[in-house]
């Protein structure tokens, strides 16, 4: 069962960007990319880093720590050194705000 949970403003989302925000006592990332938004953990699986002070470009977020790279679509790892992949989350818009759906 899915819990919607109201993250941020639609209007607060970057352009082509990512935003770490805080959603049920977790760190989120956040991330857009033309008119796509993604949600995953913000916590790099390879160390301790946090992806929203990483780099997106298309729709590989990078590392700032390693430069290691995942697909924000589903988490995947796309670039070494990480080999786990992220959790994501799935997220919709409505009413002007954005949901996270948690677990
Ligand atoms: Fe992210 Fe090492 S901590 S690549």
């Amino acid at each position: 069962n899915t819990n919607w949970v109201d993250a941020l403003a639609a209007d607060d989302l970057p352009d082509d960007d990512v935003l770490g925000v805080a959603v049920a006592g977790r760190d989120i990332a956040i991330y857009t990319v033309g008119e796509g938004v993604y949600a995953t953990d913000n916590l790099c699986t390879h160390g301790n880093a946090r992806l929203c002070d990483g780099f997106l470009e298309g729709h590989e977020i990078e590392c700032p720590l390693h430069q290691g790279r995942f697909d924000v679509r589903d988490g995947r790892p796309t670039c070494a050194p990480v080999t786990e992949a992220l959790r994501r989350y799935p997220v919709r818009i409505a009413g002007g705000r954005v949901f996270v759906g948690i677990d």
